[in-house]
């Protein structure tokens, strides 16, 4: 090959959303969790991070952009480790194997990579953002390892990026070697296996900077007795019944182990010393509107309709099936009304150009006291969504690097 071909990639990744959470480290470098965890895969449509990486001897040190905006790789970090491993699995798995293979392991890369929902929505980007990251320089480096070999290293990005490697349903086997070896994701189901599945995202306003993951999760595993118990007695029997109830389709028990999982996720956070909360009075009252939801549906004989989840902040994220997202919506927007043409209606569940705030339904039986209605903006923004695949390869003409080599 010419000295002017040019190694380059471009890959994006889904957020994922769990449903059994991941909240403790038993190794801290290696980023190895205290217990397995199972997620959903949410729609790259909608939700994704995309990135571009680049291979070249002229290239003076390895560098990343953030949205445009270049973030140091400090060595050491988390961000230097995925990129050292990838390399290292290019040098071992090709170039060590076949003298023809150019040896671009040597080289340092540009990295550009870019989310297309707002950091401000308080989605947590890093996830998709160390999948779609691993993702792209596999695909530069021409690997032919499995999923599941990329989430290891995308586990040592941030933990919740491994389970960004799968489509669909994906659990994150804590495994027990002390090298982090079998600790990787693998898919319980794919996508197509449960399309019905949508998510509802209630972007809850929070001005002030919460505990993040990494430092409150090491504060859990340091002083609550109660993370101990769920560790040893909770979790495993809930990651073998929500994996068969997946594979049965059966939401009624999906539902009952997400909403009872984020509970326990945010009991441990009130258990740690001193105590950390992420929910506020909009969390709890749109708790309180899925509880209601399912007491009517289910006195009805219709079963369970919804599944609250919430991680390390406030917004909540609703799952539901397809059939119920119009009616949730109604509930929803009845308590929380909505900006003028904020809601994008992705799935036409309205008539065009409809006026969300015209649209509030109450179910029938529904006890209206159970919650006080707020203002404008208390949810900011409704995200209807659904189950996504996993990584995806995207052309050139979709790179955020230019020809010099520096972000568009
Ligand atoms: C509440 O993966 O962000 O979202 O491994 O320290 O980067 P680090 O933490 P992170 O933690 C996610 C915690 C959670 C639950 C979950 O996604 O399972």
């Amino acid at each position: 090959m010419s000295s002017s071909t040019i190694y380059q990639a471009t890959a994006s990744a889904p957020v994922n959303i769990a449903v059994i959470k991941y909240w403790g480290k038993r190794d801290t470098k290696l980023i190895l969790p205290t217990n397995s965890s199972l997620s959903v895969t949410l729609d790259q449509d909608h939700l994704r991070s995309t990135t571009t990486s680049r291979a070249d001897p002229s290239f003076e040190r390895d560098q990343l952009w953030l949205n445009g905006k270049e973030d140091e790789i400090k060595p050491g970090s988390r961000l230097a480790t995925c990129i050292s491993e990838m390399k290292r699995l290019r040098k071992e798995t090709v170039e060590e194997k076949d003298a023809n293979a150019p040896k671009i392991s040597g080289y340092n890369v540009h990295i550009a990579s870019y989310n297309n929902f707002p950091t401000a929505a308080g989605l947590a980007s890093s996830a998709s953002g160390f999948a779609a990251l691993v993702a792209s320089l596999a695909q530069l480096y021409e690997l032919t390892v499995s999923p599941s070999e990329l989430s290891i290293i995308a586990r040592q990005g941030s933990g919740s990026a491994c389970r960004s490697l799968f489509g669909g349903f994906v659990a994150w086997q804590m495994g027990s070697s002390p090298a982090g070896t079998d600790s990787l994701a693998v898919e319980v189901a794919p996508q197509s296996h449960w399309p019905q599945m949508h998510a509802l995202i209630c972007v809850a306003s929070d001005d002030k900077k919460g505990t993040s993951s990494t430092s409150g999760m090491q504060r859990t595993v340091e002083t609550s007795p109660l993370l101990q118990h769920r560790i040893a007695h909770i979790v495993p029997e809930r990651m073998q019944a929500i994996s068969e109830a997946i594979l049965k389709r059966d939401f009624d028990t999906f539902a009952q182990i997400t909403m009872a999982d984020s509970n326990q996720f945010h009991a441990v956070c009130l258990d740690t010393t001193p105590p950390i909360f992420y929910m506020n009075d909009v969390s709890r009252t749109i708790i309180a509107l899925i509880v209601e939801l399912n007491r009517v549906s289910v006195a009805k004989g219709e079963g369970y309709k919804a599944a609250y989840t919430y991680d390390a902040g406030p917004n909540a994220v609703i799952y539901a099936l397809d059939k119920d997202i119009k009616e949730i919506v109604q509930l929803i927007v009845s308590y929380f009304p909505q900006h003028a043409r904020e809601f994008k209606d992705r799935f036409q569940l309205f008539a065009e150009g409809a006026d969300i705030n015209a649209q509030t339904k109450i179910p029938e039986g529904f006890n209206e006291a159970v919650a006080k209605r707020f203002e404008v903006g208390a949810v900011k923004t409704l995200i209807h969504t659904r189950v996504g695949d996993g990584p995806r390869r995207l052309g050139d003409e979709e790179s955020l690097l230019a020809a010099n080599g520096i972000p568009k």
